[in-house]
């Protein structure tokens, strides 16, 4: 039982203007525009310029998030963001969010996990709202991928984006947190991974995490793929089931954006109609924790989330892990950054 209603009250995103298509992956490594389209869905990913950081992309979606909330930074009383990488190991990127939005002193916490990030962070703003420990909780999932993408190895650099997309999560009469699923599986942490930069293989030993090329993704691209078509499916399900939903009463799914085809599958498996489904995948790419809020305020941009929607927001990622949540969508609005309000330029250059 819940002691309070929590709802999301606005969403904003962004991107930064610099654009990798396709056809610039073909001068750096042996591939095809042909070969991802068809693998993934992809077509261009966003990409932060060589001297932007995390924050730059977070600030901005996170002002149009409050914007659309009708809120200033000074009304929330939480700021949560969803990253794997943030602008330092520590602090976290929160606190540097925090104090770009000129409200340090605010709690601030990160949360790692990968691609699940915003499901996890989600979860933990509605917990908060619900028990009436904080009144109003931002969310932020932002990602600078290109910065960890290693550009030689096509098996994954033809997947990653940056970005970064944000939800207002407050307390409200009606509860429109309706359930979750979240899980996680540690026992092969290389299917996928950066190995440097922790204590297994720190920054400082003696170059071998360059030598080694050690601070980028490494992925075990099909056993991934396997894993995600069932576990996108098997959650939704979970968390349908503890909201005492069934896959019929879902108006529009917001699945994580990795692979055209994990999305396709996954909706397959549902017996949802692709229609409900929100895909933006051929823009953006896969930008980890960024995708879902991204693709969600696109959604509510594009008019194809209305107001007393079931709204499903499912992931899986780096862990393994995996969540959902379902949320019953009352009217957020969406709130675009001002022009010239990042730090972030023109010019793709990995
Ligand atoms: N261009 C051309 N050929 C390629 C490329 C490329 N970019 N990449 C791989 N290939 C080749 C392979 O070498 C292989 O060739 P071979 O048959 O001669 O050995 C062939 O294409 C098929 O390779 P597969 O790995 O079997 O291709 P698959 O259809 O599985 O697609 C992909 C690869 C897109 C990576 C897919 O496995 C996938 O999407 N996996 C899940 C990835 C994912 O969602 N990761 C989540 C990351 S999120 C996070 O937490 C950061």
């Amino acid at each position: 039982m819940s002691s309070y209603g929590a709802t999301i009250s606005g969403v904003g995103y962004y991107a930064p203007p610099g654009v990798l298509t396709n056809q610039d992956l073909e001068k750096l490594v042996d591939t095809s525009d042909e070969w991802i389209t068809q693998r993934t869905g992809m077509k261009r990913r966003h990409i932060i310029a060589p001297d932007g950081v995390t924050s730059d992309l977070a600030v901005p979606a996170a002002k149009a998030a409050l914007e659309a909330a009708g809120k200033s930074a000074a009304d929330i009383d939480c700021i949560i963001c969803a990253t794997a990488t943030p602008d330092y190991p520590f602090p976290a990127l929160a606190c540097i969010v925090a104090s770009r939005l000129e409200v340090a002193g605010t709690p601030a916490f990160d949360v790692a996990i990968a691609c699940s990030g915003f499901i996890y962070a989600m979860t933990t703003a509605a917990s908060f709202v619900r028990s009436g420990v904080f009144k109003s909780v931002l969310v932020i999932g932002a990602e600078t991928l290109s910065k960890i993408t290693d550009y030689t190895d096509r098996t994954t650099c033809t997947l990653f984006g940056d970005g970064a997309g944000a939800a207002v999560v407050e307390r409200a009469e009606e509860d429109c947190f309706l359930g979750c699923d979240l899980g996680a599986d540690g026992s092969d942490p290389t299917l996928l991974y950066m190995p440097g930069g922790g204590s297994r293989f720190p920054y400082n030993r003696n170059g071998e995490l360059a030598d080694q090329r050690l601070g980028y993704i490494k992925m075990q691209g099909q056993s991934v793929f396997k894993f995600a078509v069932n576990q996108m499916a098997a959650s939704t399900r979970t968390a349908l089931e503890r909201a005492g939903l069934a896959t019929t009463d879902i108006d529009v799914v917001v699945p994580h954006q990795a692979n055209l085809r994990i999305v396709d599958a996954t909706m397959k498996m549902l017996g949802v109609a692709p229609e409900k489904c929100i895909v933006n995948i051929a823009e953006y790419g896969n930008t980890s924790a960024a995708s879902i809020p991204i693709a969600l305020a696109e959604g509510v941009e594009q008019g194809l989330i209305k107001k007393d929607d079931v709204v499903v927001m499912v992931a899986f990622g780096g862990g393994l892990s995996w969540g959902s949540i379902v949320w019953r969508w009352k009217g957020a609005k969406v709130g675009r950054p001002k022009a010239g309000s990042a730090a972030a330029v023109a010019g793709a250059t990995p």
